[in-house]
Order: C-alpha cells, then sequence, then structure tokens
C-alpha cells in the first residue's frame, strides 16, 4: 500500500465517513441491537451514573451518546465529538428529537480533542479508537479530558479469528482487487486493536491505572447475510474504501464471493454473524 502522511489518511477517513454517514444512521435499529450489552457493559465500566459529565468521543450518529445521555439524566452532560461534522449532525438530530436537551456535539479529531483539560468524570469510545493511527494520542487526550478519578472506556474488535465477517469481508475483497493479505493489525485499521495485550498497554503508556479488559461477544443479528452487506455497502466505509477501487464487474464478482461466504451463517432463525469486542477501562489517578 501508498504510504501516506497522517493527515491525508485523516482526511480520507473523515470523507469515509462523511459518505457512509447517512447509511450508518439508518442502520440504527439493527447497530442499537448488535451493541447493547456491550454498550451497557462500556458505561458501567466507565461508571457513569446520574449526573455526570461524560465525553463520548467518535460519536458517529449517536446511537451510544443517547444512551449514555439517559443514563446521566437532565442533570447530567454528554458531549458527543466525532472527526466527521456530517455523520455527528446525525448525533445532534437523533438528540434533539429524543428530547435530550443534556447533548451538546462539536467537531473534533479524537487525537486532538478541543476540549478542558479535567471537564469529565468519564470518557467512552465505541468503535472509534482503531481508526487513529496514533491511539496513544487519543488515550492520553481523553486522559487529559478526565478529571482526577475519573474513567475511560473503550470498546474495539478483539483479535481476526473471533471476527469472521470482517475477514471475510476484507480477504474477499483485497483478492478481487488483485492485491495480497494485508497485516491484520495495521495502525488504523479496522482490526488493529485486537492484537493480544496491545490496548491495555496503550492505556498504561497514556498514564490510566486500573486497567482491565474483557470480550464481549457481539453477534450481528439480521433477516440475511444480503442484509448484511446491504449495510457494509451503505455503512462500513472502511470496506468500501478498498471496495471501491474495483471495476463493475470486479465488485459484481466480489458481492458473490461475499454473499458465498457469509451464507454460512444463515440459521433457521435468521442470520446471526459472529463478532468480538474488547472492552478495555482504566482510572485517571486522584490527586
Ligand atoms: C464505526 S463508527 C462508530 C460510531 C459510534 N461510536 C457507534 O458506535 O455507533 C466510527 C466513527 O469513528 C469516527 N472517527 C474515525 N476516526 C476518528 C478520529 N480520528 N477522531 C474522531 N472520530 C473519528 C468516524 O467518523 C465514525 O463516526
Amino acid at each position: 500500500m501508498t504510504p501516506v502522511s497522517t493527515e491525508e489518511f485523516k482526511d480520507a477517513i473523515r470523507l469515509a465517513w462523511d459518505r457512509s454517514a447517512s447509511g450508518w444512521n439508518s442502520h440504527t435499529p439493527a447497530i442499537h441491537r448488535w451493541l447493547a450489552a456491550a454498550t451497557a457493559a462500556m458505561m458501567d465500566v466507565a461508571r457513569i451514573t446520574e449526573g455526570m459529565q461524560v465525553i463520548d468521543i467518535a460519536a458517529g450518529a449517536g446511537d451510544q451518546t443517547l444512551d449514555i445521555a439517559r443514563r446521566v439524566g437532565a442533570d447530567g452532560h454528554v458531549l458527543a465529538t466525532d472527526i466527521s461534522e456530517t455523520i455527528l449532525q446525525f448525533s445532534k438530530d437523533n438528540a434533539q428529537r429524543a428530547g435530550l436537551l443534556q447533548v451538546e456535539t462539536r467537531v473534533s479529531d479524537a487525537e486532538d480533542l478541543k476540549v478542558q483539560p479535567a471537564g469529565f468524570d468519564a470518557a467512552v469510545c465505541r468503535l472509534g479508537l482503531m481508526f487513529c493511527p496514533d491511539p496513544v494520542q487519543a488515550l492520553r487526550q481523553m486522559h487529559r479530558a478526565l478529571k482526577p478519578g475519573g474513567h475511560a472506556a473503550v470498546l474495539v474488535f478483539s483479535e481476526p479469528q473471533h471476527n469472521p465477517l470482517i475477514t471475510i469481508l476484507m480477504a474477499t475483497v483485497l483478492t478481487h482487487a488483485g492485491l495480497g493479505p494485508r497485516d491484520p493489525f495495521q495502525p488504523g485499521s479496522l482490526l488493529s486493536l485486537g492484537k493480544p495485550g496491545l490496548l491495555e498497554a496503550h492505556f498504561r503508556q497514556a498514564g490510566f491505572t486500573a486497567v482491565t479488559t474483557s470480550r464481549i461477544p457481539a453477534p450481528f443479528q439480521l433477516a440475511s447475510a444480503r442484509a448484511y452487506l446491504d449495510f457494509v455497502r451503505t455503512s462500513a466505509s472502511p470496506i468500501m474504501q478498498i471496495l471501491g477501487h474495483l471495476d463493475p464487474a470486479a465488485q459484481e464478482a466480489a458481492g458473490a464471493a461475499k454473499q458465498e461466504r457469509l451464507d454460512v451463517f444463515q440459521t433457521p432463525e435468521g442470520w446471526e454473524g459472529p463478532n468480538e469486542l474488547l472492552l478495555a477501562g482504566g482510572s485517571k489517578p486522584a490527586d
């Protein structure tokens, strides 16, 4: 792959999520079901309770932002941040529609948070940290944003072997693009933080103490493999970035191959694709 500067990488990721924003938002009901248990566990690890000030990093269309807002209640506050203004606008609209006035949004790169230091009781990031080319810097920014004694929690994908949907899609697309296999742990990529021990080490390097990690199964349930592929086509920008380079014939061939490999997860009750997440947490020591 051609090496790109961090700035080019960030521009590409911002553009990709601008384009996927509407698709991701329109799949909110399926995403909510997919991540409900993991999100509740993330809020528990970040020890989010009523009345707290919380920062939600890489908030996307705000599905977890709304859950957090309901937990902190009207006396609390949630600042939802994201690098893509387009997807963050959905967060803002969804919170307004839900009457959650305690939600505020701010466009901000996770690696350069535009917030005051020591302003938050808790910081969370659901499925966003792995897109940061420098995740330690993003964790340092979370640490800086927290009040002494505050807690952070992050959800990312675990190892490739526990996330066959991602590995199947990536392998099929790369084959049809005539490209060789990629390092699954390449920084900034979907599985980059799934390497055993890496996320814990990053948390410690960023200054967190009492670091914990756990694994959370998060099967994606939809009507069919075709419905999952529709989700990926409209919403999963990192995979579409590679697919976008294929000519229409290669795209069609890749689509058929993906569908065939994803059909194995069909059950009599519907389609259930396995995924596993890592939930990491840490504390900012009290002064
Ligand atoms: C998979 S979506 C997750 C959105 C949301 N947290 C959720 O779980 O529904 C990933 C999000 O990370 C955001 N993102 C990627 N790189 C980022 C960065 N460097 N800083 C802030 N947000 C970033 C994208 O714009 C996108 O909204």
